[in-house]
């Protein structure tokens, strides 16, 4: 039998990044992290002791990029992803991103055109795909059970607590991405999940921000709402409801989906996500508590795998609940050719995309065509719109965070030859 090569995996951000390098040290004989790029050394303690001694620190990406690393997991800025994916393409790096993959449209086309052409692999962290009760539900539909899916819905709130690093920075002339965060753009928890739940693409967006002047938000924040409601037509004719991350009370996850056959959803407020409910009319709801390994998510090499990672749970060596470690253990055996990518480039930009055209949709009262990211003419018509709401000044900013400003807009704007 061959010996697999122990891959080199680099870690950018060490934030989040910490929790991807506490569940990567499960998978030590299959994949070890020899690099960390973190601008702030101040942070070093948050992955110090999660890595071994030779791993070495980086305050400079070029370097850290070509240090031998195989892949890199980003973990940097919400709105950097693409420009440093693009970067690890050229660098011969593939790549395992958070959310979101690009933050305007040009930078989707330009992170799916680097992907095709230097044949790189690259996949989206999705992690709540992972929950048991997710996962389950995935299950259900992959194996025809559920019938055809025909509407779901999933919410993620997130109060603005000490949890939301960045949100809280006061520096004006250095903002952080959580300032200016429009709801529909953090959309991997919500739509990501139904995407992969379902295996469904999205084809259209209308989406409406909740705009209530003088309800409670976040002082340091910019943006004048809490959140986002969007609906999206799927590929199959199925609509979704979902929300972005929104600053509601109290933090929540929920998810449910109505198919011919029963309507799926787990419970509210059930923090571990294992509770599963099934509903096919008055009287006969059925729920059960039906596990990872159950639904298949604990194969046996990731059951190994999981035993090393259970000794960590005492030094606080899992995040999310423990759903961190399958991401990365699909990403390794994906690097490996042993399977595809979970959620592959072209879904992760359609899923960037719903987020900036659902901000276009609240701006405009519009609904918006999904480009389709492998047809080249979806392509020319976008690829020219570098809009995003976010910039290092307020003043910087080419697209408002505020809904107020929406007047500041100008989607037909010649510069830009928007085109959907
Ligand atoms: N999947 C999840 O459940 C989950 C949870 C939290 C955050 N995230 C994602 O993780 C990413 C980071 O968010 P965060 O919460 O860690 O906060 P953050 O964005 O403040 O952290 C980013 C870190 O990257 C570092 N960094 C940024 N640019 C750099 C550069 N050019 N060189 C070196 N270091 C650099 C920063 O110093 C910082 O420590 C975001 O994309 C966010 O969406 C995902």
């Amino acid at each position: 039998m061959v010996e697999k090569k122990v891959l080199k995996i680099g870690v950018m951000g060490a934030q989040m990044g910490g929790a991807h390098t506490r569940s990567m040290k499960a998978l030590g004989d299959r994949a070890v992290i020899t690099a960390i790029c973190e601008k702030n050394p101040e942070i070093y303690n948050r992955v110090d002791g999660w890595v071994r001694p030779e791993t070495k620190f980086y305050t400079d990406f070029d370097e850290f990029i070509h240090s031998g690393i195989d892949a890199v997991i980003l973990a940097n800025y919400f709105h950097e992803h693409a420009k440093y994916a693009i970067k690890a393409f050229e660098a011969g790096v593939d790549v395992l991103s958070e959310t979101t993959a690009a933050p305007s449209l040009a930078e989707c086309v330009q992170l799916v055109e680097a992907y095709e052409k230097y044949g790189r692999k690259y996949s989206l962290a999705v992690n709540c795909s992972y929950f048991d009760s997710v996962y389950n539900m995935r299950n259900k539909i992959r194996s025809g059970e559920a019938g055809k899916v025909l509407y779901a819905e999933a919410e993620y709130y997130h109060s603005a607590d000490k949890h939301a690093v960045g949100a809280f920075n006061s520096d004006i002339n250095n903002l952080h991405w959580r300032q200016t965060l429009p709801g529909s753009y953090y959309n991997m928890h919500t739509l990501g999940a139904l995407m992969y739940a379902t295996d469904s693409m999205p084809k259209t967006v209308w989406c409406k921000s909740i705009h209530v002047p003088g309800a409670y938000i976040l002082p340091t924040k910019l943006t004048d709402s809490p959140g986002a409601v969007v609906i999206t037509e799927m590929d199959n004719g199925a609509v979704f409801k979902t929300t972005g991350c929104s600053s509601i009370k109290p933090t929540s996850k929920w998810y449910r989906i109505n198919c011919e056959n029963f309507c799926m959803e787990s419970e509210r407020y059930d923090e571990s996500e294992k509770k599963y409910i099934q509903a096919k009319g008055h009287g006969d709801v059925e729920i059960t508590i039906p596990g990872s390994v159950n639904v298949g998510l604990d194969t046996p090499d990731i059951q190994a795998i999981k035993a090393k990672f259970d000794e960590q749970i005492e030094h606080g060596g899992v995040s999310h609940g423990g759903i961190d470690l399958y991401n990365k253990v699909h990403f390794i055996n994906y690097l490996n050719g042993e399977e595809e990518s979970e959620f592959d480039i072209y879904k992760a930009v359609t899923l960037s995309a719903v987020g900036i055209l659902g901000w276009y949709s609240v701006l405009t009262g519009k609904e918006f065509r999904i480009p389709d990211f492998r047809n080249p003419e979806d392509r020319d018509k976008i690829r020219w719109d570098t809009r995003m709401p976010f910039a290092k000044k307020y003043e910087e900013l080419t697209l408002p965070c505020k809904l107020e400003e929406r007047d500041k807009f100008d989607l037909y704007d010649q510069k830009y030859k928007f085109g959907l």
